[in-house]
């Protein structure tokens, strides 16, 4: 069944690819202006992603609002209330959703489309299930096939929002599995100036055993963070250095340079900083930062 259901899902490519492109120019141009609330979309003031907080209301509320009807409970005031409760939840996760997709690309942006468009498919549905059971002669027969079809829909949705994160790892800290490690290793920095040390003032690439670490030189000081970006993995090394902070050049992530905490998104996730010492026999060494 599995199979089947990847290949449903990559026959809708033809039509998710130039949509979900579409939607990513007006999605970009609309959030890029406003950082600070793109930001809060994205949960970085959680540490953790929004969107899947906000989604995880509207399923519990709609599972709800099916037991509700095939109980015999359409009329009940409760019901109409929840549903009420389910449409807004929905369109609360759908701005948050939104704010993630600005910043995704390739097969993600693919798959969050066809994700993002049964969510909406689902909302019509409830909107007109909710619309039906209003007025003086509420169609409860129409108002119930609406919702149920609803919650088969969000359903679908949420295989789909399930598969950009587990299974394409969208949002996913790229360092979810990097254990600590405390020990010194020699440090391999890629390029050298003239005087044999590490370029000033911007980010260098540099080898520490089986990790790539962003190194920026300050003076005496070299500061050091993961080379993959803890959003989606981009080159920190191919970065550019602000105000203490290393800035990624795929989506704009920043992190703190001394700590490798995030300070703008779409991260939401801080980056493995490393101390970075002269080794007694020349070069350099490196280890994780703890915390
Ligand atoms: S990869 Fe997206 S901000 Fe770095």
């Amino acid at each position: 069944m599995d199979r089947w259901l990847a290949r449903l899902m990559n026959a809708q490519s033809r039509w998710a690819k130039p949509f979900g492109d579409f939607n990513h120019r007006w999605l970009g141009a609309l959030f890029r202006p406003i950082p600070q609330l793109r930001d809060f979309l994205n949960g970085r003031w959680l540490g953790h992603p929004l969107h899947a907080v906000l989604t995880d209301a509207p399923i519990g509320i709609m599972f709800l609002v099916v037991l509700f009807d095939l109980a015999g409970l359409p009329e009940a005031a409760a019901t109409q209330a929840i549903l009420l409760v389910g449409i807004l939840t929905m369109l609360a996760a759908a701005v948050a959703g939104l704010a993630d997709f600005s910043d995704t690309d390739g097969r993600a942006r693919e798959r969050a489309t066809l994700h993002g468009t049964l969510m909406v498919i689902a909302l019509v549905l409830y909107v007109v299930s909710y619309v039906l059971r209003q007025g003086e002669s509420p169609a409860w027969t129409a108002a119930i096939g609406f919702s149920l079809a609803g919650f088969v829909v969000i359903a679908a949705g949420a295989y789909v929002g399930g598969d950009v994160v587990y299974v394409l790892g969208n949002m996913v800290s790229r360092h979810a599995f990097r254990g600590a490690g405390t020990k010194w290793i020699a440090l391999e920095p890629a390029e050298l100036d003239e005087a044999g040390d590490i370029p000033e003032g911007r980010p260098v690439k540099a080898r520490l055993g089986i990790n790539s670490l962003a190194l920026v030189r300050q003076g005496d000081t070299v500061l050091a963070v993961h080379d993959s970006c803890a959003h989606a993995g981009g080159p920190l090394s191919e970065g550019s250095v602000e105000d203490g902070s290393i800035v990624c050049p795929w989506h704009g992530s920043r992190y703190r340079l001394a700590d490798g905490r995030v300070v703008g998104g779409p991260s939401v996730y801080d980056q493995p900083a490393y101390e970075v010492r002269r080794a007694d026999a020349g070069g350099w060494e490196a280890r994780r930062r703890p915390g």
